[in-house]
């Protein structure tokens, strides 16, 4: 595991872009991306760039469950509002929010990360550890899957909605397995909140309990993070 200290978010967009530039280079044809506001730098710099994607493939992580596509608090809205409509992409696939059947929908995507494994995958992390929506207790050999969200997250999603009653309770997250399987990995963290959870992917037990530990076991991870963030991992 490689870790960046940057001073801030909008450093570690830039260090991420670069890292980025590098696959491209190698031939990357399909970005695993993540909502949430610690990658939000990093789509700034894609869109200002004049970087073509308009022959690359993108997979996000999750979405929430009963969300349209059109309400602004969904992740399809989010991607779009941050990177899509201004970089378009060959396909950008996500998780449909409002499929009627969420099994057969936990299928299909199965189905198209399977056909589209991320050569780079984006990571956010979560204050309890989760990575997509993996929340702790989750199998590392899970797939795409239905979660209850953790009451933590709800907590802690619940500052981008009116009131907390209005976060869905589920949501569709890439499985761990999924996860693993991107060629590379860029993990962002920032702020003290995010402290504990990363101590514990770098130097803590690799345990089901702290999903985002089982990036010990993946050989390609650059974790960009700012100093507090950074605080409790051990030299
Ligand atoms: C949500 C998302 C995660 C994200 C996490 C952290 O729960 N499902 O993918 O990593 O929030 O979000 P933020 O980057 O806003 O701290």
């Amino acid at each position: 595991m490689k870790i960046i200290q940057v001073e801030h978010q909008e450093e570690g967009g830039k260090v991420a872009f670069e890292l980025l530039k590098d696959k491209l280079a190698q031939g990357a044809k399909t970005l695993g991306l993540a909502t949430g506001s610690s990658p939000v730098e990093f789509y700034k710099q894609i869109v200002a760039s004049d970087v073509d994607f308009s022959e690359m493939t993108s997979v996000n992580l999750d979405e929430y469950v009963g969300l349209e596509a059109d309400n602004p608090q969904s992740y399809r809205y989010f991607m779009d509002q941050h990177l899509f409509l201004q970089k378009p992409f060959k396909e950008s696939f996500l998780p449909n929010g409002v499929a009627a059947d969420t099994e057969a929908e936990v299928q299909r995507y199965n189905r198209i990360l399977a056909e589209h494994p991320a050569d780079l995958q984006i990571l956010g992390i979560g204050t309890n550890g989760h990575i997509g929506f993996n929340e702790p207790g989750t199998s590392f050999d899970s797939l795409a899957h239905v979660v209850d969200l953790d009451p933590s997250t709800i907590e802690a999603n619940a500052r981008f909605f009116d009131k907390i009653e209005d976060v869905p309770t589920q949501a569709y997250s890439m499985g761990i397995r999924n996860i693993l399987n991107a060629k590379s990995i860029i993990l962002f963290a920032y702020g003290a909140a995010k402290a504990r959870a990363i101590a514990g992917t770098v130097n803590g037990e690799v345990t089901e309990m702290l999903p985002g530990s089982v990036l010990q076991r993946h050989d390609d991870v650059v974790i960009i993070a700012d100093k507090e963030a950074l605080s409790l991992v051990e030299a």
